[in-house]
């Protein structure tokens, strides 16, 4: 089948068998409002592991916990190029279609993904990543960029990621990535925005959560002299920030593993060993801050009771300093300083201060360095961008506090924009079509943006005026505010002001927000504190004189001398959420929804609660209102056409007026009313879902009675001379008739743009010519041959080209690395050898060929490697030459046309070199083995190439043996042969004293 024709079939099976796997887009359901109708869809498609389904353009993800097979490169192979609903529903589709939606419309594109924690998003974001990464033509200088990116992934996810009770692997910060890509489609640059690292996790975490991976990561995973300089023990129990959620080990989790990826991808994304050594330090750091502990004296003054010194050394600042100012406050009062000294409890919380300080805007710098490994290094005229943001949704737990009040008011943000968005390119899309555009009713959502948001009157603004105010603040008084300022508003509501069925689900520390997906509470204590996010001025003033130059960077000295206040936590975060905002409005946005079937991360579970839930507070059903609210289904005329053809008489075989004029024939015949379906100037719009299932079912009860037919004017066609060329071309793809006419039509508008007219020619010419490229690669890096591709091919055929020399080169590099890995310095010969290229066959000549009658004789057993050879005689030396070929099991000594001895590499126990330059081997063959004629001594003039390949092959790159002196073998039953070495004029191979075999090798300069 060509590509075209399967994925007809696709799109066929997927259309009949709606009542089993449910529809693959949402806009086809009967009824649209039904939260039951919605849900039951999901359940059926996630039965049948058919985790994707569309709304119009958003892509609804199931996480199906446990790996699919969907996700190879020949899937990512069916989905390029592929119009978006022709085939089923994948994460590829929407890829590919951001993709060539930013390269034939030039406009930046972006991703947005949301969904609850552990619902897929961030491994949504990779498979994303991956697909450009794999599909992309690549720009040469910036090859190793698609590396970069790939690589950055495990060392923000070690620093940013945790173990929490909803998923093994959450990421703890929001982050949102450009991919930067040249005029050519080729990837070049990258930047990373992060927020809202969950810093709090460094100091506490929820019974059966960890800490972020990283800190398990070094214990686990570091050498013991690592951990010695670091003074760190391998137990995490030891660590006191790493104790609180009784969790050190988690099945799903590799720490050792983990830590070596990540020390591996330092390097790769431009880690100096000193940087990294730095980090480090600033991890270990940390955790000896956490087991840092006080005591109080008699007059209620703090004092720290362990040792410091290490602290102070990994940090890089002066222990008394840091002992001072852990245990002191500095105030400014009136112009004077003032030093007091912190209670017990203000000790504590400063020390978790500076962890939290330390932690996080060390996981800004490392964001950073990571923009500068992956900036645009050249600045690339006609670049474009897609953009993906992958954070998190909206949470509701049981206690929500200011982290999920920002994340909630993000999401609030976003919900904004999509609705903007969608409802923006709805209108344009009727507008270009010519169709009156109908009102949609929905949910405008700026109201309670703005109560969060608006200043002065909003309740972020509350809030900071409450932490900034003098006098007696607290949690509770920020609450009172709250009522007074935005009590009245509808979407406001507090124990105090609610009704008495609310109020009884509410405790008196809370309000509640009714967000646009559903209400939210949220519990006021600890809201100043996070908000101020405050680390004392003298602990600032010594971080800021570390001689550890990432600290350095992180507490600039400004920071201390700028008596301006910096901005509050719910103010930094609005301002960038604006920005955030910003970027997105400026580009095509597309969508993923990730839902989690079950909290158990179990495959299979479908818990329709937990489901249910997520669909409300995704704002699903909203979504599907508003795509559905005109029209549920459009198509362009000839799409349309092309297949409902066959429905009437005018239209069939072929409608030759205008599209527009025949489709409005066919639906006239299949007696569409008017209100059911609109045309626009280029798509049908159809109103109904009913009516599109009804025309399907049409087609599929006619499909036997139009192939009879088919076959019968067919026939007739067939006697035309004309068409035989074409038609003896056809034959060979397929012999169904349809594929015949779909064919010869495509033949004869070959030269037009790809369309429904000649999409099933161009594929076939697309096929023959791969299948030809299969048989016809070029089989070394010197052979710089290549087919000819047709025109639509050109682009691909010359990634093909390049990827494959790329194939090439990896495997000629591995070679190479084996080669040196036995010979370097081991062998005289060897300095002239490293130059030298590495062959697939030294058969070159037509003298030298393999003969036919031993290609038939190996059959299915492909020669990989051929060389001639000199054998000698075990008994007597006489020389006899061979041509010497492997396979990929076992080799073979060939006299002319006929295989004299077989070596399988099992047999083989190792090959023995002299240290000198000639190219005299000794295969040593075990003797268990009696099918096997024994040892075997060959002269070849490629020797360390031969041997090189020969180890390679037969897996036994340990057991190459090179020896300065002499070489024994056995000859027979036990006796023993010699070979012996030496250095002389030339080369020489003779019979020696005491029936030893002597070469004499060529003095090298
Ligand atoms: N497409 C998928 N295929 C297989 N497993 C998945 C898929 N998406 C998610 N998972 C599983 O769910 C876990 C949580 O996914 P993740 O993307 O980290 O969630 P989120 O980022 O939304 O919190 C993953 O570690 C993985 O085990
Ligand atoms: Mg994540």
């Amino acid at each position: 089948l060509s590509l075209g024709q399967s994925v007809r079939l696709v799109m066929e099976g997927a259309l009949t068998a709606r009542d089993r796997v449910g529809v693959q887009d949402f806009v086809l359901l009967e009824n649209y409002n039904s939260e039951a109708a919605f849900i039951e869809n999901l359940r059926r498609r996630f039965r049948e592991n058919l985790i994707y389904t569309y709304i119009g353009s958003v892509l609804v993800s199931m996480n199906p916990y446990k790996e699919l097979e969907i996700y190879s490169k020949q899937q990512m192979d069916r989905y390029r190029g592929v119009s978006f609903y022709e085939i089923s529903p994948h994460i590829y589709a929407l890829s590919d279609n951001t993709y060539r939606a930013m390269r034939t419309e030039r406009k930046d594109q972006c991703i947005l993904i949301s969904g609850e924690s552990g619902a897929g998003k961030t491994e949504a974001s990779k498979k994303i990543l991956l697909y450009y990464a794999v599909t992309c033509p690549t720009n040469d200088r910036m090859a190793a960029l698609g590396d970069r990116l790939l690589q950055s992934n495990p060392v923000l996810e070690a620093f940013g990621n945790a173990k929490t009770l909803r998923n093994d692997n959450s990421s703890r910060f929001g982050k949102y990535m450009d991919v930067q890509f040249d005029f050519r489609g080729a990837p070049v640059g990258g930047h990373i925005l992060n927020y809202l690292l969950e810093k709090s996790r460094v100091v506490h975490q929820n019974h059966g959560e960890r800490n972020f991976h990283i800190f398990y990561q070094l214990l686990d995973g570091g050498e013991d002299d690592q951990l010695n300089t670091l003074n760190l023990e391998r137990n995490p129990q030891n660590y006191r920030y790493l104790v609180k959620g009784n969790c050190p080990r988690v099945s799903s989790i590799s720490d050792k593993n983990n830590w070596k990826v990540v020390m591996k991808a330092l390097p790769v994304i431009g880690f100096t060993e000193e940087e990294v050594q730095k980090l480090l330090n600033i991890i270990a750091s940390v955790l000896h801050l956490g087991n840092t502990q006080f005591g109080e004296g008699e007059e209620g003054e703090t004092y720290i009771t362990t040792e410091i010194s290490n602290l102070a050394r990994l940090l890089g600042v002066d222990g008394s300093a840091l002992r001072e100012a852990l245990t002191h406050k500095k105030l400014t009062a009136k112009g004077e300083e003032m030093i007091t000294p912190l209670n017990f409890e203000q000790a504590e919380a400063a020390r978790d201060a500076l962890a939290k300080a330390v932690y996080g805007r060390t996981f800004t710098w490392l964001v950073e360095k990571i923009n500068q490994s992956l900036a645009l290094k050249v600045h690339s005229k006609g670049s474009s961008v897609i953009g993906l943001l992958d954070i998190y949704g909206f949470e509701v737990l049981q206690h929500n506090s200011f982290e999920q009040f920002c994340i909630n008011y993000c999401n609030e943000k976003l919900q904004q924009l999509f609705i903007e968005l969608t409802l923006r390119s709805e209108q344009e899309e009727y507008e270009t079509e010519g169709i009156a555009w109908e009102t949609v009713q929905y949910f405008d959502n700026k109201i309670i943006c703005d109560l969060i948001e608006e200043k002065h009157k909003g309740i972020i603004s509350i809030l900071d005026e409450e932490c900034l105010r003098p006098g007696e603040t607290c949690d509770v008084s920020f609450l009172e505010k709250l009522e007074d300022t935005v009590g009245g508003h509808p979407h406001f509501v507090t124990h105090k002001l609610a009704n008495g069925k609310t109020r009884r689900v509410m405790s008196r520390e809370e309000f509640r927000l009714l967000h646009y997906a559903g209400e939210v509470n949220y519990n006021v204590n600890g809201f100043l504190d996070k908000n101020n996010d405050l680390l004392n001025r003298n602990l600032k003033e010594v971080m800021c004189q570390s001689d550890n130059q990432i600290l350095s960077h992180c507490f600039r000295r400004e920071e201390v001398i700028d008596q301006k206040r910096p901005e509050m936590a719910a103010t930094q975060f609005k301002n960038s959420l604006m920005k955030l905002t910003e970027i997105l409005r400026s580009k095509e946005p597309s969508y993923v929804r990730c839902i989690k079937p079950n909290d158990a991360k179990q495959p299979g579970r479908f818990d329709e609660v937990l489901v249910r839930h997520q669909v409300k507070y995704l704002g699903l059903m909203e979504n599907l209102r508003v795509r559905r609210a005109g029209f549920a289904y459009r198509r362009r005329f000839e799409a349309f056409l092309q297949r409902y053809k066959p429905l009437c008489p005018e239209t069939w075989p072929n409608w030759h007026g205008r599209l527009a004029d025949g489709v409005l024939t066919l639906v006239k015949h299949l007696g569409y009313k008017d209100e059911e379906y609109k045309l626009g100037r280029s798509k049908i719009f159809i109103r109904f879902p009913k009516t599109l299932f009804n025309t399907e079912d049409v087609l599929e009860a006619k499909k036997p009675e139009i192939a009879l037919t088919l076959q019968t004017s067919w026939r007739g066609y067939r006697e035309r001379a004309k068409y035989q060329r074409i038609r003896r071309a056809g034959q060979t793809t397929s012999s169904c008739w349809r594929s015949h006419t779909l064919f010869i039509k495509g033949f004869i508008y070959r030269h037009g743009e790809y369309g429904p007219e000649n999409d099933y020619f161009l594929d076939h010419v697309r096929y023959s010519f791969l299948k030809n490229l299969r048989k016809n690669l070029p089989k070394s890096v010197l052979d710089k041959s290549w087919p000819t591709p047709p025109p639509s091919l050109v682009e691909a055929s010359e990634h093909l080209q390049k990827l494959h020399m790329r194939n090439m080169v990896t495997k000629y590099c591995r070679i190479k690395m084996v080669y040196l890995e036995i010979f370097k310095d081991q062998k005289d010969s060897y300095p002239q050898s490293v130059g030298r290229l590495f062959l697939d066959s030294r058969l070159g000549t037509q003298r030298e060929q393999i003969s036919l009658k031993v290609v038939q004789t190996l059959g299915n057993d492909k020669v990989q490697y051929g060389v001639s050879v000199i054998k000698y005689d075990k008994r007597g030396f006489k020389p006899r030459p061979r041509q010497l070929l492997l396979t990929n099991t076992f080799a073979v000594l060939v006299d002319k046309t006929k295989i004299k001895q077989r070596i399988d590499y099992t047999a083989l126990r190792d090959i023995a070199l002299s240290s000198l330059s000639d190219g005299m081997c000794v295969l040593h063959i075990t003797r268990e083995d009696n099918k096997q004629k024994g040892d075997l001594l060959l002269h070849c003039s490629h020797s360390i190439e031969m041997v090189t390949k020969l180890a390679m092959m037969a897996n036994k790159t340990n057991n190459v043996n090179i020896n300065p002196g002499s070489i024994q073998f056995t000859v027979a039953r036990g006796k023993e042969g010699i070979i012996d070495f030496v250095r002389g004029a030339e080369l020489k191979v003779t019979k020696g004293r005491r029936g030893h075999l002597l070469v004499v090798s060529q003095r090298l300069l």
